[in-house]
């Protein structure tokens, strides 16, 4: 099969770079490696800058994001019993929005259907070749070995993909933190109290409730890198949602049944070389923020935008300046966001060996995001995200 670009994998950042590049009038196949349900149904992050909102929406998949997006214009932050609702109105009428990444991953996937796009399903990459020529793409298929010739190769396989590794000398380049806990995620079909949300922090470990819809919460527990998803009862779960998310208030979260749960380990990776020859990575590929920032979708977003339109200068020009520089540039937004989604995660969570005296310094952090002018000056330019510079 041939094509003018290879993208590997179909979450946001691939099928973002697809529309992009459509849009441009370059064709592009999909290869992803789980089944097309798998994919529609993987719960994820949920909480998008305006950048991203204004990129779907410029790019024509704004359509049931306008419609079922909520505005978050406040955060809230709870500790020691006490708790800061923290505008986020910045004064240009920004503001942040709940949609579920998978709602974007399926308005992107049936968009490139609608239009008779490929994307092709359980196709395993194994291995790229002749990255700096005439790229090659090797993937596993209905029991074949493929092959997918391209001028370009968009690396948009997450961590756990292979792209990054086919980039020389990209080890030399990463830069990982692994924390010594996990988050147990969990949805539930009990409508999300605006009173109610935000991040706690609480000597048990931390607490988020937040909103996927109307009437579904995305709700998370701070608990042990290997805790068992299933090992504590809704009930157990309600209940220690509403200990840890005490504010010295007696409101308690809204209650219901319990849909879907999972444990994901808290990272924080960059690998600062995201390009060699025609391949570039994007996305989880080149990133991990903890979810306590909620960065990893808009990150993603932002690379997404660069990587389109250098591949876009290349194929149409021949120019090459974009693509040169695109670690650069897309390494101005990844670091300082990193240092949010990470300075975020080491005030809120309670970590091994932790002295009193430490969380103490913890909750001088929390009351100066909370509290301060400047502290909340800071929060709220983190949490609305930076400028694109294209
Ligand atoms: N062959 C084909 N597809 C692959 C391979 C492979 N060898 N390895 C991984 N993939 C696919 C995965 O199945 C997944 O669907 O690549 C896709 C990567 O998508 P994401 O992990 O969603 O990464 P990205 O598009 O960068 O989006 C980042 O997703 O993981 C969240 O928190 C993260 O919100 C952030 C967003």
């Amino acid at each position: 099969m041939k094509t003018q670009v290879g993208i590997i994998g179909a979450g946001p950042a691939g099928l973002l770079v697809a529309r992009i590049l459509q849009l441009n009038g370059i064709d592009s196949v999909i290869l992803e490696r789980r089944t097309r349900a798998y994919v529609l149904e993987r719960v994820r992050a949920g909480v998008l800058e305006a950048g991203t909102v204004d990129t779907l929406r410029a790019y024509g998949m704004g359509e049931r994001l306008n419609r079922e997006g909520i505005p978050m214009r406040s955060m809230q932050l709870c500790w020691d019993r006490q708790k800061a609702d923290i505008s986020l109105d910045d004064g240009t009428g920004r503001h942040l929005t709940t949609y579920g990444q998978q709602k974007i991953v399926e308005d992107l996937i049936l968009q490139r259907e609608a239009d008779g796009l490929p994307i092709v399903f359980e196709a395993d990459v194994s291995s790229l070749d002749d990255i700096e020529n005439a790229p090659r793409i090797h993937y596993r298929h209905n029991g074949e070995d493929k092959v997918l010739e391209c001028q370009f190769i968009a690396g948009c396989d997450g961590y756990h993909g292979v792209s990054r590794r086919h980039i020389p000398g990209s080890d030399e380049h990463v830069f990982l933190t692994e924390y010594p806990f996990a988050w147990l995620g969990i949805l539930a079909e009990a409508a999300p109290l605006a009173a109610r949300r935000g991040f706690a922090h609480s000597t048990r470990g931390l607490a988020v409730a937040s909103a996927r819809s109307a009437s579904v919460g995305r709700l998370y527990l701070q608990v042990e890198t290997d805790a068992d998803p299933n090992a504590m009862s809704d009930q157990q779960i309600w209940d220690e949602l509403d200990i840890r998310m005490d504010d010295g208030t007696a409101a308690q979260l809204n209650r219901g049944p319990i849909i879907e749960r999972s444990v994901a380990r808290l990272r924080g990776y960059v690998c600062e070389k995201m390009r060699h020859g025609r391949l570039a990575i994007a996305g989880d590929a080149a990133h991990i923020v903890p979810p306590s920032g909620g960065k990893g979708l808009n990150l993603a977003v932002g690379d997404a935008r660069i990587m389109a339109e250098a591949i876009r200068r290349l194929l149409t020009t021949n120019d090459t300046t974009l693509l040169d520089s695109y670690s650069q540039m897309c390494l101005r937004r990844i670091w300082p966001t990193v240092h949010w989604a990470c300075s975020m995660c080491e005030a809120l969570h309670i970590f091994p060996g932790q002295t009193s005296f430490q969380t103490r310094m913890q909750y001088q952090t929390l009351n100066h995001w909370g509290n301060t002018e400047i502290g909340q000056q800071r929060l709220r330019k983190a949490q609305l995200g930076l400028p694109y510079e294209i």
